[in-house]
């Protein structure tokens, strides 16, 4: 069993970006500049925006980030965004999800101009993804197939099963994984909630993507022998021994899937490290107007 080291990879992926921008900034071209919107106090948002922040300060990117009180309106966070569409200083922006209840996240994703979508989530680029045309790919999607990538795991032919549909990583995920390429060429099946006959499936998974966020869900007698299991799952669980007073799990029972696999990723240190590498790797597109002019 090899551990997939996300973190690691991470690293290397950030020292490539923040070596592309020293170029840029060397031959005197503006700095990549990514803009974050937060609305309210939700304790994994926070982490996860401290972690954008200091990830672009990492790499040599400008980062501003706009904070809202729960309570804003619609209309309110709807005019900010039309303020960042129309920065010519801001290459790409993102909304933190998820936004309270009163707010609809459809409508504030599809207000973001496409060509700043760095998260990937506006339909537009969600089509153009499906259909393999260039695009910004969501983030966590994106950083399992750079996994797959700087690890040379085959996915040719190889029957990709994934748990979980949802718009963010399920079924993109899907869709990258059949795409006529490398990583990709997947025979892929998706597996959710209401699939009757899920172990029988995932017992026939050479690569299985656990991504439905319900902590140690997939079990060792649920995995084939020599599987590549890639795990999504980021639920916070309580846990007294920790200085946070929880515990990040993922989807899959570790301790009794790894001894069965080829490849697995753990949590933390896998996946997660990786998406916000997307993220930044998305801004530099977009800073370079390599996707959309
Ligand atoms: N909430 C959890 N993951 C994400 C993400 O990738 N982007 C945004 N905007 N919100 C999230």
């Amino acid at each position: 069993m090899q551990l997939i080291d996300g973190k690691a990879i991470a690293d290397q992926i950030k020292q490539e970006i923040a070596q592309e921008v020293a170029e840029i900034k060397a031959r005197g071209e503006k700095t990549p500049h990514l803009a974050v919107i937060i609305v309210g106090h939700d304790g994994g948002s926070e982490t996860y925006v401290a972690h954008k922040v200091k990830s672009c300060e990492q790499v040599g990117f400008k980062s501003t980030k706009i904070c809202f009180e729960a309570d804003i309106t619609e209309e309110q966070l709807l005019a900010q965004i039309d303020i960042l569409n129309k920065d010519e200083d801001v290459d790409g922006f993102i909304v933190q999800l998820p936004l309270p209840k009163h707010i609809s996240e459809q409508k504030v994703i599809e207000a973001i101009d496409y060509r700043k979508d760095v998260d990937g989530f506006h339909p537009i680029n969600v089509g153009r993804t499906s259909i393999g045309l260039p695009s910004f790919v969501s983030a966590t999607p994106a950083g399992i197939l750079e996994l797959l990538k700087r690890y040379d795991i085959d996915t040719k032919g190889k029957h990709c099963v994934v748990i979980g549909r949802s718009n963010i990583v399920g079924k993109p995920v899907a869709s990258l994984m059949m795409q006529k390429a490398y990583p990709g060429d997947a025979t892929v099946t998706i597996c959710h909630s209401r699939t009757a006959n899920l172990k029988e499936i995932t017992l026939q998974a050479d690569i299985l993507i656990a991504a439905l966020g319900s902590p140690k869900f997939l079990k060792a007698d649920m995995v084939k022998d020599g599987a590549v299991i890639i795990d999504v799952g980021t639920t916070r669980v309580p846990c007294e021994t920790s200085k946070t007073g929880f515990k990040l799990t993922g989807d899959v029972d570790f301790e009794n899937v790894a001894p069965k696999c080829s490849y697995i990723t753990p949590v933390p240190g896998g996946v997660g490290p990786m998406t916000i590498c997307s993220l930044l790797k998305n801004t530099l597109l977009a800073g370079k107007k390599a996707i959309y002019k």
